[in-house]
């Protein structure tokens, strides 16, 4: 599992989480000071997030306002915060104006450069906001060519089908923009999950009843064998491939998703391996094949469609959040194809 995550993210700069993210959305990093000072308690119980929301925009529940705290909302109070008058309310609780902040809101403790991290966070979600105007979701490139080529292209189809509530689709250079390679990360796992479950499918409706793997670990495999009835062999002719095959034996037949078996698959099958390869986008698949497009512009083009599919669910409302969630847990159809 671990090796496909890899090579599905090869290519896409991971962006590391800062302490301030942490500590907003977990509350990692800090301590947490409630109950009027008696009571210090490890953060992780009073992230951020878990009151104000993770975009920050703030909310109401059981009768108890939790204000948006993103930037703009703070820098546009009528008494406004700088970043000196947040790390103060933190601290002590006193807003800029002078009132006291209620108990609701725990006092924060933690070190300095956990703090200004926070701040720089806080001012980071307002930007991440100006992603989505009324008319248009921005995206900004990740700098790999062909990636950014297959998104614009599945972008310029979202656009032409109408968008979703009014907003088109647009890639940018610079930001501020809802990071593709940001959007790759997020739905890696859910892409790699359809995957396997699909070449697993197929391995079973293809009547095997055993089969060998390639790459990455049993142990990580054997709770979906169990599932769909198939045993794992130390050889088998069936093989999962977690990783993709160096040679090739005379009747071996390799079931995989198309990161995994698309780079190598002319070569494979020049060999003589028959392929069943899981892909998470149909039309992506097509696309690529038309034009001659590399796998990773396929990639792209996936994304592109799953962003679309994202957009439309998370509704009018959209944030990078929002987006961002949608992504992370995108409902991601699988066809196989087999070759030759
Ligand atoms: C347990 C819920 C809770 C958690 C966790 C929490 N807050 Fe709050 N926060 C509140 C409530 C409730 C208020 C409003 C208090 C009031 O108006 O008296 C508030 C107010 C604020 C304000 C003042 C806003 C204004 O309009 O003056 C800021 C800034 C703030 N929170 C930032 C944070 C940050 C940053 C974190 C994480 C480090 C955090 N909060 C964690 C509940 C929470």
């Amino acid at each position: 599992m671990r090796l496909v995550l890899i090579l599905l993210l090869a290519g896409t700069a991971a962006t590391a989480e800062t302490p301030g993210e942490a500590l907003f959305l977990r509350g990692e990093g800090a301590q947490a000071i409630i109950g009027g000072g008696a009571v210090r308690l490890p953060a992780s119980r009073f992230a951020c997030a878990g009151c104000h929301g993770a975009d920050g925009d703030g909310r109401a529940e059981g009768g108890t306002a939790f204000p948006p705290i993103h930037w703009s909302a703070l820098t546009q109070r009528p008494t406004p915060y700088d970043a000196e008058a947040v790390l103060r309310v933190l601290r002590d609780g006193r807003a800029p104006d002078g009132r006291m902040l209620n108990a609701a809101m725990p006092r924060y403790d933690a070190q300095p450069e956990v703090m200004d991290s926070l701040i720089a966070y806080l001012q980071g979600l307002e930007a991440a906001r100006d992603a989505i105007l009324p008319d248009r979701i921005q995206v900004l490139r990740s700098g790999n060519d062909a990636l950014d080529q297959g998104f614009a292209a599945a972008a310029e189809r979202f656009n032409a089908s109408g968008g979703a509530y009014g907003r088109q689709m647009v890639l940018t250079e610079t930001g501020p923009g809802v990071p593709l390679s940001r959007l790759a990360d997020e739905a890696a796992p859910a892409i790699t999950e359809a995957c396997l479950n699909a070449s697993m499918n197929a391995l079973k409706q293809a009547g095997a009843s055993q089969f060998a793997l390639l790459g990455g670990s049993p142990a990580d495999i054997a709770y979906r064998a169990e599932a769909t009835g198939l045993t794992l062999a130390k050889t088998a002719p069936s093989i999962l491939a977690l990783e993709p095959p160096g040679n090739v034996a005379a009747g071996q037949h390799f079931y995989g998703c198309i990161d995994i078996l698309g780079p190598a698959a002319a070569d494979l099958v020049t060999q003589g391996a028959q392929l069943t390869i899981a892909l998470p986008d149909r039309a992506a698949f097509d696309w690529a094949r038309a034009g001659g497009h590399d796998w990773q512009a396929m990639r792209g083009f996936t994304l592109g469609g799953l962003l679309g599919q994202a957009a439309r669910d998370a509704g009018r409302r959209t944030t990078q959040d929002r987006l961002i969630e949608a992504a992370r847990s995108l409902h991601v159809a699988v066809e196989t194809v087999s070759l030759p």
